[in-house]
């Protein structure tokens, strides 16, 4: 897979990660050597089953996630040509996220280590995000800063270690995804919008349609904004006669999405000026938008700004990042995380 360190089939003697992932709508499973080799990484989507409905149902992605846990974590061994046996440490993402999804995966993950009283390390799935960028060839050091944008949040993130981070910024209203999802459902594009909307913006031109850039009057905040920008789409749609909008869908996208990014790129621009790092690194799914991507190597091409944007795969939610995560934290010791709890909202 892409630039992440996939390597040989594991060893007797290494020291194998198993990770989980079901913080919303995809159940993932991930095998990493303890010097942080992808042996496998699994990514079983729902998106199919939430189409219908234009959104995450809760309750259907927990159903779902149950149906799927067991089989995903078989496939994550037997594509790491590992046996249960072999692994050494056993990590779930514990929030924050759907918490009746979350159940799933650290219910799982604590049966399965306990099973082999084998020690657990819960891990905060926005951690996961940034630790995405320690799974490349040649891992991004700290310190750094990394803009996570993704379906519930948008931050900026100065990360000192490999274990933490301190949130320079975040969105204070919609999250980036969320603005391309509610984005695309405007357009009747299908769920998950981003991608939808990513591939319908190639075929447009974004001059077209010029929506406004979030906070643009607040230049030194590091904080974002996106409701704005989705009441101005509302309104641009209702303009258009239905034949017009039709015909303009294509520029309409092109515009919006270039609104998004550009507000994602001057915010973390400023991140880097104003903490004085050189390093920039990404993360969530909106860091797989094509657009995005390129403005963010442009970014680096133009400046002394060193820039890294994981794989695409590695930037939507999966477990690996998980794993990758998990390699820097205290485990917890058999049986003391068998209360342990995973937890809906951001702490
Ligand atoms: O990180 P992620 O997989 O899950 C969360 O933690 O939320 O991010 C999902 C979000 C969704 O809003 C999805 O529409 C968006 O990332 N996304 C994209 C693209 N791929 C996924 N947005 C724009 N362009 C894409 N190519
Ligand atoms: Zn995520």
């Amino acid at each position: 897979m892409g630039g992440a360190t996939t390597g040989p089939r594991a060893g007797a003697r290494a020291i194998l990660i198993l990770a989980l992932e079901t913080s919303c709508d995809d159940t993932c499973a991930a095998v990493l050597s303890r010097d942080g080799r992808v042996l496998s990484n699994v990514v079983s989507s729902q998106a199919a089953l939430h189409d219908r409905y234009g959104g995450v149902v809760p309750e259907v992605a927990s159903r779902q996630h149950l149906r799927l846990v067991n089989s995903v974590v078989d496939t994550a061994l037997r594509d790491a040509g590992a046996q249960l046996d072999a692994i050494r440490l056993v990590a779930a993402t514990c929030g924050p996220g759907l918490i009746g999804a979350l159940l799933i995966g650290v219910t799982t993950a604590k049966a399965l280590a306990a099973s082999k009283e084998l020690p657990f390390v819960p891990v905060d799935h926005l951690q996961g995000h940034v630790a995405a960028n320690f799974l490349l060839q040649d891992p991004i050091e700290p310190p750094f800063v990394c803009l996570i944008a993704s379906g519930g949040h948008t931050l900026l993130a100065l990360v000192e270690d490999h274990r933490s981070f301190r949130v320079l910024g975040q969105t204070l209203d919609d999250a980036a995804g969320e603005a391309f999802d509610k984005g695309a459902r405007v357009l009747g594009l299908p769920y998950p919008g981003g991608v939808a909307l990513d591939r319908l913006a190639k075929e447009g031109n974004p001059s077209v349609f010029s929506f406004p850039v979030g906070m643009r009057n607040e230049p030194d905040s590091l904080d974002f904004s996106y409701s704005g920008l989705k009441t101005a789409l509302i309104y641009r749609v209702r303009q258009l006669e239905p034949r017009e909008l039709a015909k303009q869908r294509a520029n309409i996208a092109a515009g919006f999405q270039l609104a998004i990014c550009r507000q994602l790129v001057d915010r973390a621009r400023s991140a880097l000026e104003q903490s004085g790092l050189r390093r920039l690194a990404v993360g969530g799914g909106v860091a797989a938008n094509s657009q995005l991507r390129a403005m963010l190597a442009k970014l680096g091409e133009e400046s002394e700004v060193e820039v890294r944007i994981p794989p695409p795969e590695l930037c939507t939610d999966n477990a690996a990042m998980i794993a990758a995560a998990a390699r820097f934290l205290e485990p917890i010791a058999y049986p003391a995380y068998l209360g342990f709890d995973a937890f809906a909202a951001a702490r």
